[in-house]
């Protein structure tokens, strides 16, 4: 019942959505039907993968994970880029990313090589911390998602649909007393593309900078993309080790770019969702001692 009337209000969302487009490009001479057929069909299929029973982000119960230490270690390749190696750094409404090359790779860790193409933040307010993952029901300021796609497809779109297609390596970012400098290399450049769908170029710099200084001691789950089309193809990777920014810095990424209509982008996170049974693995020790206690298993 619960979730015949999600449903439905989602539909009537869905049907205003494609209504009130069809109103924006009323001028415009799109082939109408087909348009909103489209529209319609990806909505209603994101809305397949979105409610599914793998999704991200997720609440990490430190007394409940499951330690792993045989896990491999997370081996990068090609990420400490030179200045030369320009990079563009794109508001696009939703996040701040970053494009990534694909000489920058994730040699051990999986199965297979996974291939870097962009990376991108979440973040909330000054009064609202913005980590999609939270540790313990406790979200920190924000988060950087570092996305690879599986080697063995073309590309990350190709790569995004399929079981094994993505890895995003996660990086919890507090607040410390410093400024970061590697995290000036892109704060720097806010104001540039403060507008909604404006990009700009930035020096290369070594992005291993971005990530926390250890790489060892992780968490390891199954989930999925975090926005629309919610596919449950993403072996995630969140470090224990957290990196720091100075409140000016982080203040700089929640105050300075703007979405639709002028507002401020911000709180562009999504909920922790249900594990529905899925192990998270830490690759290193835990004090968790009453394993077979919490164990769904
Ligand atoms: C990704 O690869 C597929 C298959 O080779 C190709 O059809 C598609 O155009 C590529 N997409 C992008 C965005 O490059
Ligand atoms: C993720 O799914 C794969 C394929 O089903 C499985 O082999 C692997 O153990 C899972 N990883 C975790 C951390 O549960
Ligand atoms: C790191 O792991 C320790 C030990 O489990 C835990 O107390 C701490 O909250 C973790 N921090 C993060 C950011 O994962
Ligand atoms: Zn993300």
């Amino acid at each position: 019942m619960y979730c015949y009337c999600v449903f439905l209000l989602y539909l009537l969302l869905v049907l205003f959505y494609v209504y009130y487009n069809a109103l924006l490009s009323g001028s415009e001479k799109w082939p109408w039907k087909g348009t909103i057929q489209i529209k319609l069909d990806a909505w209603l299929s994101a809305f397949e993968h979105c409610n599914g029973k793998s999704q991200s982000p997720i609440n990490i119960d430190t007394h409940k994970v499951f330690s792993e230490p045989r896990l491999p270690p997370i081996k990068l390749e090609g990420y400490d880029l030179t200045g030369s190696h320009a990079l563009t750094l794109i508001n696009d409404g939703h996040t701040l990313q970053l494009s990534l090359p694909s000489s920058m790779r994730v040699m051990s860790g999986f199965d297979h090589v996974y291939v870097a193409a962009q990376l991108h933040f979440h973040w909330g307010t000054k009064e609202v911390p913005g980590s999609e993952h939270t540790i313990d029901h406790v979200h920190f300021p924000a988060e950087i998602h570092v996305v690879h796609y599986n080697s063995k497809y073309a590309n990350l779109s190709e790569a995004a649909s399929k079981a094994d297609g993505l890895a995003v390596l996660g990086g919890f970012i507090g607040i410390g007393l410093h400024d970061n400098d590697n995290y000036e290399k892109i704060l720097s450049a806010l104001t540039d593309i403060s507008i909604e769908e404006s990009d700009t170029e930035i020096p290369g710099f070594n992005v291993r900078h971005l990530l926390p200084d250890s790489l060892d001691r992780f968490y390891r789950y199954n989930g999925s993309l975090t926005t629309p089309p919610c596919f449950q193809t993403v072996s995630w990777t969140l470090f224990n080790d957290s990196i720091r920014v100075s409140r000016r810095q982080l203040a700089a990424l929640e105050d300075t770019l703007k979405t639709e209509h002028n507002k401020l982008l911000s709180k562009n996170f999504r909920a922790p969702q249900l594990l529905h049974g899925r192990k998270v693995l830490a690759s290193f020790h835990t004090e968790s001692t009453t394993r077979s206690m919490y164990s769904p298993y």
